[in-house]
């Protein structure tokens, strides 16, 4: 078992990373037990196909839980599932010191973590993130959130979970499209700051999608320990430091957007065209060796992720894709941030960027 602590003062906890783990759930989940059975909140893929392992898990420990059973897939995040989440966990009697259980994806964990943050002002939750994408990204670092009329995840709450349990072997249940679009986010770690971590990436890449036991879990632990260390640094993504985690997501939005925020592109596989798309506009600044980009667009190309608007399926000019990154949230004081690269394992936040340069760019990438 690797564990990563996360520290946060008072509210600092663990993420336990294991094959099987699913199977011990129940002895890590006994000190958070109460008086009332466990709510589990999932959806209907992962009901289907990780409960059962949980539900066994929680009984051999002697421990009861119901389960909430909620739609898969994004619209689920949504004032309508909040509400009626919510209202069940009043009905259940959930006290501020009791946990919920996040059974899923980033959509289970965000609407879960949401709902924890606003019950009598603030109850424990549990993530166990059954996609690579919420093991490696949003089931660590508090971000929780449903989405608005007007965008995603513009409602939401910083709010920790008291643990996190990941169990690699929940992937094996998952399509290659979906691990992929999550591995975008494990090589985006190596990007950051992490040169060796990407060159990793470059020899394992390819056993960790066919699902190489020790490639996937040390490729989780590592990106949860490089997540772990950037959310102690800047909790509340104030210094800089935590928008650093947001590397191909500015351009990668604007791919989203285009393509309607549907099946058409996935948000990791956004990110990978988005990182590949900031790689090429960082050397197009004269900032990047233009080597580096070409590594990154090859990796992202050889895992099968997009690394050009082609590749993402979005021929729009870089007017209309420079318009779509102004609706994104990340914008501050009316100003865009982006993530740039001086290299492999270089990137910085820059904040002197011409929009009308970057649609230049997006119109010859
Ligand atoms: N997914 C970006 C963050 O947690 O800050």
């Amino acid at each position: 078992m690797t564990t990563v602590p996360v520290f946060l003062g008072e509210r600092s906890y663990d993420v336990r990373i294991e094959a099987g783990l699913m199977e011990r759930a129940g002895e890590a989940l006994a000190p958070f037990a109460s008086s009332r059975p466990f709510l589990v909140v999932t959806d209907t893929h992962v009901a289907t196909a990780q409960w059962p392992r949980l539900a066994a898990a929680l009984e051999r420990a002697g421990l009861s839980a119901e389960l909430v059973t909620l739609p898969a897939g994004e619209s689920t995040k949504s004032w309508q599932h909040l509400e009626a989440l919510t209202d069940r966990m009043i009905a259940h009697g959930i006290e501020r010191r009791d946990h919920v259980i996040a059974l899923g994806g980033g959509v289970i964990g965000d609407l879960v973590g949401f709902a924890a943050s606003i019950v009598k002002r603030g109850c424990n939750f549990v993530q166990i993130p059954t996609t690579l994408l919420s093991q490696v990204d949003s089931s660590v670092g508090g971000k929780t959130a449903i989405n608005s009329r007007a965008g995603k995840n513009l409602l939401g709450a910083f709010h920790q979970p008291s643990l996190v349990l990941i169990d690699p072997d929940t992937l094996d249940t998952l399509g290659p499209r979906e691990v992929r679009a999550g591995y975008a986010e494990v090589v985006k770690y190596g990007l950051i700051d992490d040169a060796e971590f990407f060159a990793w990436c470059e020899a394992n890449g390819t056993a960790l999608m066919a699902g190489d036991p020790e490639a996937r879990a040390h490729a989780i632990a590592r990106s949860v320990a490089a997540k772990a260390t950037i959310v102690a640094e800047d909790e509340r993504e104030t210094s800089g430091r935590r928008a650093l985690l947001n590397l191909g997501h500015t351009f990668g939005h604007a791919l989203e957007a285009e393509t309607g925020f549907s099946d058409r592109l996935l948000h990791g596989e956004g990110v990978a065209a988005g990182m590949a798309l900031a790689f090429g506009y960082s050397v197009r600044r004269g900032e990047c060796p233009p080597e580096d980009a070409e590594r990154v667009v090859a990796h992202l190309r050889a895992v099968g992720l997009p690394a050009s608007l082609a590749d993402a399926g979005v021929s729009a000019s870089g007017a209309r894709l420079v318009e779509h990154m102004l609706h994104d949230k990340k914008m501050s004081s009316g100003t865009l941030p982006f993530l740039l690269a001086r290299g492999i394992g270089k990137t910085y936040l820059a904040k002197d960027v011409d929009l009308a340069d970057v649609a230049a760019y997006l119109d010859g990438a």
